[in-house]
């Protein structure tokens, strides 16, 4: 490979390895089925830190690390996302964080557009709940492989192919696990590796550890050591293999079937396993396509896109934080990117790896990775950064918004500090900003899919900038893209207001409720109103 083409630093024989070791992807769940605890576990498995909580935990543990942000301890909720990475078994593994609130999951979604693939943890005694439906719902549209976990085996909960059912029946998802609890939920002896034909037993460990043991045991030996319950695993295995849910990697990798897994994160049952998959199975970085279609090569020079910003992560600089995924080439701390919407260059002296609290100086970066760039406030969300031949990503699109609140600063000699509070604060995402004709300037319209988003604005408005507002909610539950042509008619129409989405420039007609917008359809069917994104309606 002595003739490859070189990026700035490295050779692209050497990108190519480098993006084939990497694994990216999220944890995505319903609150509480354990993704702080697995996150935990999969960076303890691979010794990524060193205690327990040293992520973001709950109770007396948050805190611990995010603390940055009073909001959130609040709130006891998790807003940021940010990247945790560690090697198992020589791969580099980039953790995505995302927030565990489901009104934030527009910032999930976004996390998903930079992940190669999602782990699913549903909580054995709850099954699908929604946020997961609506996340899974998600990984669909962008077709995220998804690995499913099935934690909480510790405890009481549904049978495991009652849960296997309920994903197909309700996601359309074919399940193929790849391992099989042993003893019901609630008395987890183990699993039964398909791949293996072996069982995988789990024993507590003497001396009070929490981290269960693991032992290999033959299929003969299982058969004696757990009689009953291991004979069920098997033949509940043979009545998978009959149905033909084995394992296909070309029908994982299009999104059409979820390998599965069971464990209980908390004891770290199953979390090897977890790893195994990833390493196995999860695709790596593939060439990302641009706006045009064309997939930019994992050799090329460097590209990337912004897939979250922050500002003011640590109150003592008043700095913003892009995270950008590695989409090609090397990424060398230092050298100078273009900005692909101005064409300025962005210098890249202070590139970070940020999870939680932890902040490491980042040298050096490859397709899969996250890596923070300091300082960052050119930068705003979907934003696409290239060296050598210019690329730009197709832009990040938003989720359907379903809460509205018109806001203005209640001190007016503030406007300029609060407009810059809401420029600052739409470039983050953190809300989408809304104009309509018929309120103005001074009140721009806050769009979310959750009203915490709304806390996080006016928090933020007042303790970055200095602005204390005033928010009215406004009687609106529902958007659709509409167009120019069809603004007149649907501002004409009684309890249905236009208003144009400051970041893409879009038209949105808002309506009370879903009764209202077939009224208005049915009226005049020739208008432009399209569903957004994510939309249950
Ligand atoms: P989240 O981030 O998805 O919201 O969930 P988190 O990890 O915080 O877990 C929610 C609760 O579920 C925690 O209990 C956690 O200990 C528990 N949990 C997670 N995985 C398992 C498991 O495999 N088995 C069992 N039995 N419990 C599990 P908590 O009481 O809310 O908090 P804590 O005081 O135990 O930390």
């Amino acid at each position: 490979m002595s003739a490859a083409p070189t990026t700035s630093t490295g050779t692209a024989s050497d990108v190519t390895a480098q993006a084939a070791r990497r694994r990216t992807f999220a944890v995505i769940s319903h609150p509480d089925a354990g993704k702080s605890t697995i996150t935990e576990a999969l960076a303890l498995h691979a010794r990524a830190i060193t205690s327990a909580g040293a992520v973001h935990g709950k109770g007396d543990r948050r805190g611990v690390v995010s603390d940055w942000m009073a909001m959130e301890q609040q709130r006891g909720i998790s807003i940021t996302s940010a990247a945790l990475q560690f090697t198992y078994r020589d791969v580099v593994v980039n953790l995505l964080d995302t927030p565990g609130h489901a009104d934030f999951s527009e910032d999930t979604y976004r996390v998903l557009t930079a992940v190669d693939c999602a782990v699913m943890l549903l909580d054995a005694a709850k099954g699908l709940e929604p946020q997961t439906l609506k996340l899974f719902e998600v990984c669909r549209h962008r077709r995220v492989p998804v690995i499913t976990f099935i934690n909480k085996w510790d405890r009481p909960g549904l049978e495991p192919l009652e849960l296997l059912d309920e994903i197909e029946q309700r996601i359309g998802l074919r399940c193929t696990p790849l391992t099989w609890p042993v003893g019901v939920a609630g008395q987890f002896h183990g699993v039964a590796d398909r791949r293996t034909g072996q069982m995988v037993a789990f024993t507590r460990t003497p001396g009070g550890a929490t981290a269960v043991v693991e032992e290999q045991l033959p299929a003969d030996e299982a058969a004696q050591r757990y009689g009953a319950d291991w004979t069920r695993a098997i033949e509940e295995l043979d009545l998978l293999a009959a149905t033909g849910a084995d394992h296909d990697q070309a029908a994982f990798v299009a999104a059409t079937t979820t390998p599965v897994l069971f464990g209980a994160a908390v004891t770290n049952a199953g979390v090897r396993q977890l790893l195994d998959v990833l390493v196995d199975n999860a695709p790596p970085p593939a060439a990302r396509p641009d706006t045009g279609g064309s997939p930019r090569a994992l050799d090329a020079p460097f590209s990337g896109f912004v897939f979250k910003t922050q500002a003011n992560m640590n109150p003592a600089h008043r700095d913003q934080v892009a995270f950008v995924r590695v989409c090609s080439g090397r990424f060398e701390r230092g050298m100078v990117v273009t900005h692909a919407g101005t064409g300025r260059p962005f210098a890249t002296k202070y590139a970070q790896q940020v999870f939680g609290r932890d902040r490491d100086t980042i040298d050096e970066a490859y397709p899969g990775d996250v890596v923070g760039l300091v300082n960052a406030t050119a930068l705003g969300i979907g934003d696409s950064l290239y060296a050598g031949p210019a690329v730009t990503f197709p832009p990040l699109p938003s989720f359907a918004p379903e809460h509205f609140v018109a806001i203005r600063a209640t001190d007016s000699s503030k406007f300029k500090r609060f407009r810059r509070g809401i420029e600052q604060l739409d470039g983050e995402g953190v809300v989408q900003v809304l104009r309509s004709d018929r309120r103005g300037e001074q009140t721009p319209v806050l769009a979310a899919v959750g009203p915490m988003q709304f806390e996080v604005a006016t928090h933020r408005l007042a303790a970055e900038f200095g602005v204390p507002t005033a928010v009215d909610h406004l009687p609106y539950t529902l958007a659709r893209r509409t167009d120019a042509g069809s603004a007149a008619a649907l501002n004409a129409a009684p309890g249905v207001e236009v208003m144009t989405r400051v970041r893409d420039g879009e038209l949105l007609a808002l309506f009370p409720d879903k009764w209202r917008l077939s009224t208005v359809r049915n009226r005049d069917p020739d208008l432009v109103l399209e569903p957004l994104l994510a939309d249950a309606q």
